[in-house]
């Protein structure tokens, strides 16, 4: 009955997301997927955030059941001001904001600042859902140059030399999906180059707080507050299906992603952000953290033990000290597409890297593995299977 003529020209521009797809694809029985981004069901502390309910109840009933403002509950933006200090994202109460998941940050970013032909950089590759955010608006993509370090500092100047852009959108902690990590040095030098060209930073922060060995870095945020609109959320320190992400940056952009915001959803789950309001609160995430850790590292390290073990030597792949997601390249000129169909049909799924990238065409010889569902006596299973294949299809 209905044709794409009742869309307006942005909804035309949206597109459905190849991963989520392909996540479809491999949810089929028997499969052992590596394909997803998603926290270990076991990371999930269900038995206190019983205890939870009942506190934040006890506490909050009236304000937590309650529409709330849009900015966000106070008492969550007072908890996480304080968490924020001691990750070095310095902020008042009032200077964050919550979302609904940085995904609800990112859409509503792309609401205020995107026209139609107007320059977003991202990093090459870069976080799909920001890509799908973005779409609608019509933003023309400039992709940064990334190395086995991350993104590199000159080829940000070299195109804020060049060109107007919006902002520039990046993920400098583990990296989703090479889980890459910018050092210090390139931090500061990112954060001067934003100053230098008075240009919004938008530094996605999903995992840092996923680290398995090494110490942590300090936010680019620190280095230039005025320029960085800093996001996080409690998607892989709590639990994704709360909802709850944060923002802190510009008050200028905070104000107007509120009015974004409130045409949305009015506000966050209040009950939910209470819920993670006594979760830091009560110290509760400080005692979750390690053990999301000491679930994570070692399968991290079992993958990447098979990986040395059965994986073609012409491979090279990424060795992340926190997050989520190896990054896997094949020799240039390999196609991984056809590699993904026939692993499936031997019941293993990853992510071909091809659909991470925000100007089509590139990484046909890439992928993406998660290694943090599966235990580890699976994922060693899986990676066999995967190594098996590799060297078949190079002969
Ligand atoms: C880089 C990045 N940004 C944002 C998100 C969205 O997170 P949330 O669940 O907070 O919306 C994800 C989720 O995987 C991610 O990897």
């Amino acid at each position: 009955m209905f044709s794409e003529e009742i869309l307006a020209s942005r909804t035309r521009n949206m597109g459905a997301s190849a991963i989520r797809e392909i996540l479809k694809v491999v949810s089929q029985p028997g499969m052992i997927s590596l394909a997803g981004g998603m926290p270990a069901p076991e990371a999930f502390p269900a038995d206190l955030i019983v205890d939870l309910v009942r506190t934040a109840l006890d506490k909050h009933a009236s304000k937590a059941l309650q529409y709330g403002t849009t900015e966000g509950f106070m008492p969550l933006r007072e908890e996480l001001a304080k968490y924020l200090a001691g990750t070095g994202v310095v902020a008042t109460p009032d200077e964050v904001n919550i979302t609904s998941g940085s995904q609800g940050l990112l859409d509503s970013l792309g609401k205020i600042l995107i026209s139609p032909g107007d320059k977003v950089v991202v990093e090459s590759p870069t976080y799909l859902g920001a890509i799908q955010a973005f779409a609608p608006y019509g933003p023309d993509y400039i992709e940064l140059e990334t190395d086995s370090q991350g993104a590199v500092p000159e080829s940000l100047e070299k195109i804020l030399t060049q060109q107007r852009v919006k902002f520039v959108y990046m993920i400098p902690t583990f990296h989703n999906p090479t889980g890459k990590t910018i050092s210090t040095q390139r931090r500061e030098k990112i954060a001067a180059i934003i100053r230098k060209h008075d240009t919004l930073l938008v530094e996605d922060d999903p995992y840092s707080a996923l680290r398995y060995r090494g110490a942590a870095l300090p936010p680019v945020h620190k280095f230039a507050p005025e320029h960085v609109l800093y996001t996080g959320t409690f998607s892989k320190t709590l639990a994704p299906g709360l909802r709850v992400g944060y923002c802190v940056g510009p008050e200028f952009i905070r104000n107007w992603l509120v009015l974004a915001k409130q045409g949305v959803d009015l506000h966050t789950s209040t009950f939910n952000q209470a819920l993670a309001s006594e979760y830091l609160a009560g110290g509760h995430m400080q005692a979750q953290l390690p053990k999301i850790v000491e679930l994570y590292r070692p399968r991290l390290d079992a993958m990447l033990d098979a990986m040395e073990k059965y994986f073609p030597k012409v491979f090279n792949w990424t060795k992340p000290e926190g997050g989520m997601f190896i990054w896997v390249e094949g020799p240039p000129g390999m196609d991984l597409d056809p590699i993904y169909h026939q692993a499936v049909a031997e019941k293993v799924a990853f992510v071909p890297g091809k659909h991470f990238f925000a100007v089509a065409g590139k990484g046909k010889e890439t992928m993406r593995l998660n290694y943090t569902v599966k235990d580890e006596k699976t994922i060693q299973g899986a990676i066999r299977i995967l190594g098996g294949i590799l060297d078949r299809a190079l002969g």
